[in-house]
Formats: C-alpha cells, structure tokens, sequence
C-alpha cells in the first residue's frame, strides 16, 4: 500500500512543498529514500525506527521505499522524521487514517523516545500553508509562531499524539482544525513585545539620547534618519562620540509590527548566528553591528549548497551600523551597492538562485582621513595629500551616493560634557519618529512603500507634495550649488521626512534648507 502525505523542505526562505510516498512490500528489510535526500534526511531512518518502537508500535520487518517529489531539489534537515513515521505506520496497517492527509503539511523532528522536536523554518512552512490553503501539523514548541502567523494547525508533543490525532481516537471533530479566516494574533504580539522589553530593559547596553551633551545636530540628523529609514554616514575625528550616537539610534527605532517581524524572524531562523535568542519572533526591530573585516559572504550572504543570508538580511526591517566604514575593503563596500538599490540580494548558483531581502538603513561611522584629524580645529592632520585622495577614492562615487544624509561630528568641549542640563529623552523622540511613521504609513497605504526612503523617480513626483514655487526655490538652489540629479531626488526625500517630522502636509523652504544642510559636507562633496 502507498501512503501519499506533505511535508516542505527549504530554499533560501522558502518552503517548497514535498510529496512523501511510502510503499511497504515483501523483500529483504531496510529502508530505502530516493528523491535526492541530503545526509541529514537520510540519518531519519535510524530515529523514525526507534521512535516507532518507542512509542508501542511494532515496526514492520519488510522493505520499505520512500520517495520524495520533485526529485530534483535537495531535501535537507530533520523535519521529514514525522511523515516518514506516519507513512509507514499508514503503509505498514498499524495506524488506520481517519483525516484528509491532503489537507495537512506535515512537519517534526522525531526522538528516539518519540518526543517531537522543534523544528527550523516553522514561518516558512505557516507562509506555505497559508498559500496553498491547507493545515499544518506541527511539534508543540512551535505552536507559538503558529499562532502569531494565523495558520490552521495541529500541534503535538509526540508520536503517539500525533497517531491518535490521525486515528480519530482522540474523539474530537477531524474537522475542527480548519478555522475560518483564521487571523494574525495582534493583541497576543503586542502582549508578548510588552513583555520581552521587560526582560531586556534590565541590560540595555545602549545610550539614551539624554546622555549625549551637546551634539544637537548630529541628534536631529539621526531622528531625522531614523524617521525616514533614511541611510546616514557620521563624519569625525577620534573619541568625538559617533560610535555612541549610532549605538543610541537602537532606543529610537519605532517599534516592530507583526508582519515586518515576521518577515525578519523568517530570514533569521535560516541564518547560522544565534539571534536574540529564545524568542519565537523578534520584538524589536534588528539593530546589527558589522566589523569593518567582515568577509563578503558574511555580509550579504552566500554558501554553496545551501546559501545562508548575511547581515544586511538579517537587518532586514532595522538598521545595519557599520563602524569604521572607510575601513571595509574596496571588494566588501562594493558588494554592497546592488542590494541597497534593490533592498534584496540575488545569489546564483548553478541549479537556482536565491532572493533574501534586505530592506535595512544604514548607519556609518568614520574618521574623516587615515590619521583622524583632518578638519579638525584643535588637532594637526598629519596625513600626505596623496593619503588623503586614496581615503576617499576608495569610497568615491556609487557607495557614497546611497546616503541621504552626511553628518560631521566633532569632540563637544569639557564644559559642555560637564553640563547638567539635559535634552529630550530617548522616549521622547522615539514617540515623534512613531507618529512621524504613522503619517508616511497613511501616505503610502496600499503600496509596497513604506518609508520616504523608498520613493524612486515616479513615486516621487507622486507623493513630494511641493508648489511650483517652491520647487523652482529648491531648483535654483540646486544650479547654484551644482548638485547631482540623485543628490537632488535624496535631498527631496529628506525634505519630506523633515516636513512629516514637523506634521506639514506640504514640502516647504525650511525642510527643503535643511536637508540640504545635510549634504553640505567639507569631506564628500554633493
Ligand atoms: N557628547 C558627548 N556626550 C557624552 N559622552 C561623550 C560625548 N562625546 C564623547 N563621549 C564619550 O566619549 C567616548 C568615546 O566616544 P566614541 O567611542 O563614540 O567616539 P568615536 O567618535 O566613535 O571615536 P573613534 O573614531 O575613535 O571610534 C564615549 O564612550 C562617551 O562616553
Ligand atoms: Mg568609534
Ligand atoms: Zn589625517
């Protein structure tokens, strides 16, 4: 007899889905799985037979043949142990079916005492589920994203459970797993973000915006940044505070929505970092430093059999901070270029190819020359001219015109440091930026835009909202100043964050000069 059921193996981060045959026939006894399985899927011979005869089932003595569909994509991890079991319980006569197996996506790692185990890549399999409009069945430790994603599912703790399930022996209603316009639980993730920042508010490792003295505009710049997800490079000599005031970005970040976590815990779950660990969904949007000797796969991904996504993804809904920024290599600082136009990073390989997305902002920091110092009115620059033309040739052109906003950050004076008086907290701001994203939310209603950044050519023209007259204002100013075509689309960008921040509905002169303060640096001309 041949048992037919689902179950999904990965690509990138997707589920694909798999059909499982098993066929039980006389011959000599062993199991056999074709369909191109991977080492890990073939290890499940040896688990299912234990979990079998763990859970008070005979095992049958017979050959038993497994095969996977479509034959030409590699199945890889654990998640098969569970069908597996199930098809040759089915097969083999020892479990009677009593449920639509067609109905079901079957996924779980198995014990050699039975017990179910979690498995990876559970938002990947509920996103399929979703799509081809069926159930999944599920070990209990992943119950919890389940029920953030609003899949239909089954959840079990072990075999045996999940045979009585089958069996009908648990006397319930078959039926009764299918929910109608089952839902996303907000009301449970705003409950579970709530009390994730109660565990993490303890070590904050962060500085809050009331303890950075001074630097008024380099704080606005980073709000203004942060409101827009729009893209910033900090600009000064050592010790001046950059490395903090991107460090406090992290307590201004607006707060994560279900559906962007869920986006970004599903590229995490296929990432081989530990990544805010035990949670089943992140709570906060990412914040991930990158060392300036990151290698390039590390950075946006790669691997040959399996691509894992590299840290611009795992950014992905959040910011990408890379400290000491002119110090990444010519080859690292390239690679960059492609995914932040397409906030996605393509990987070819032979057989497929691979999209993981990468919508994240950047924050950059670094010295403005090699020894530090230059411009700087109280310290030398001891660099040769020739030093510094290599400085910035490196960074020249495609890589810095994907900034928005250039910043110059120097040391504040003792006495300010000393100062008592203090500015707007963290939480202050924090609450501007959320209303500021509310306002860019309505705007954008019903598009794939969701903050001023992503405005292109056309959807800028669309949503900028500014009289003839101020445009030929901003124009002018333009000619004079002899800006690039991109600078002058970024700067309009930045303008209509500025002019959100302030709750205006129409671009006026005020935001328009301050943005353009923002690219009016002595370092990197516009
Ligand atoms: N405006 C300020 N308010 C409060 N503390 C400050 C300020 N500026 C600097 N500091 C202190 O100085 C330390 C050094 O700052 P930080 O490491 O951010 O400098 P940096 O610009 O990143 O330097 P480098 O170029 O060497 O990396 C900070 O940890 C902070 O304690
Ligand atoms: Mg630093
Ligand atoms: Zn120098």
């Amino acid at each position: 007899m041949i048992t037919r059921l689902k179950s999904a193996t990965f690509i990138g981060i997707n589920a694909i889905p798999v059909d499982v045959e098993v066929f039980i026939t006389t011959g000599i006894p062993g199991v056999m799985i074709v369909g191109l399985p991977d080492a890990s899927t073939k290890e499940a011979k040896d688990r299912v037979r234990a979990a079998i005869k763990n859970s008070g089932f005979d095992y049958p003595i017979k050959k038993i043949t497994i095969n996977l569909a479509p034959a030409d994509i590699r199945k890889a991890g654990g998640a098969f142990d569970l069908p597996f079991a199930i098809g040759i319980l089915i097969s083999a006569r020892l479990l009677k079916c009593e449920i639509n197996l067609d109905d079901y996506i079957i996924a779980g790692e198995l014990s050699l005492n039975g017990r179910l185990n979690k498995v990876n890549g559970v938002i990947a399999l509920g996103i399929l589920a979703k799509k081809l409009n069926k159930a999944i069945i599920i070990p209990d430790e992943n119950k919890e994203t389940a029920e953030f994603l609003g899949v239909n599912f089954k959840s079990f703790g072990t075999l045996k459970d999940v045979c009585k399930f089958i069996s009908g022996e648990e006397g319930q209603l078959i039926q009764a797993a299918f929910k109608e316009n089952y839902l996303p639980d907000y009301e449970y993730f705003n409950f579970y973000v709530k009390q994730m920042e109660l565990r993490e508010n303890k070590n904050n490792d962060y500085p809050d915006f009331l303890d950075i003295k001074g630097h008024e505009l380099a704080k606005r710049a980073l709000e203004v940044a942060v409101s827009g997800h729009h893209n910033i490079l900090m600009i000064g000599p050592p010790g001046s505070g950059k490395t903090m005031m991107a460090k406090s970005a992290m307590g201004i970040l607006p707060d994560i929505s279900l559906e962007e976590s869920i986006e970004t815990s599903n590229i995490c779950s296929f990432s081989n970092k530990k990544f805010q660990e035990e949670c089943i969904l992140i709570s906060k949007r990412p914040f991930i430093s990158v060392h300036h000797a990151i290698t390039t796969a590390g950075l946006i991904g790669g691997g040959s059999a399996n691509p894992v996504p590299g840290d611009i993804s795992l950014a992905h809904n959040g910011v990408l901070f890379i400290d000491e920024f002119s110090e990444l290599s010519k080859k690292t600082l390239d690679s960059l270029r492609q995914p932040m136009e397409d906030k996605a990073v393509n990987l070819s390989r032979s057989r497929f190819s691979i999209l993981f997305p990468c919508d994240f902002m950047l924050i950059a920091a670094m010295n403005p020359c090699p020894c530090g110092y230059y411009g700087d009115e109280n310290h030398e620059c001891r660099c040769s001219s020739a030093e510094i033309y290599r400085f910035y040739n490196k960074l020249s052109g495609p890589i810095l015109d994907r900034f928005d906003i250039f910043i110059e950050v120097y040391s504040v004076n003792l006495e300010k440091l000393m100062d008592n008086k203090t500015g707007e907290s963290s939480k202050e701001i924090k609450e501007r930026i959320e209303r500021t994203g509310k306002f860019q939310g309505k705007r954008y209603m019903g598009t794939d835009i969701r903050f001023n950044s992503s405005l292109n050519g056309s959807s800028i023209k669309k949503y900028i909202n500014i009289s003839d007259s101020t445009l030929s204002f901003y124009y002018n100013i333009c000619q004079k100043l002899n800006i690039s075509s991109r600078a002058y689309h970024r700067t309009l960008k930045v303008a209509r964050t500025i002019a959100d921040i302030e709750g205006k509905d129409k671009l006026d002169e005020d935001s328009i000069l301050e943005a353009l303060n923002y690219r009016n640096t002595k370092f990197l001309k516009a």
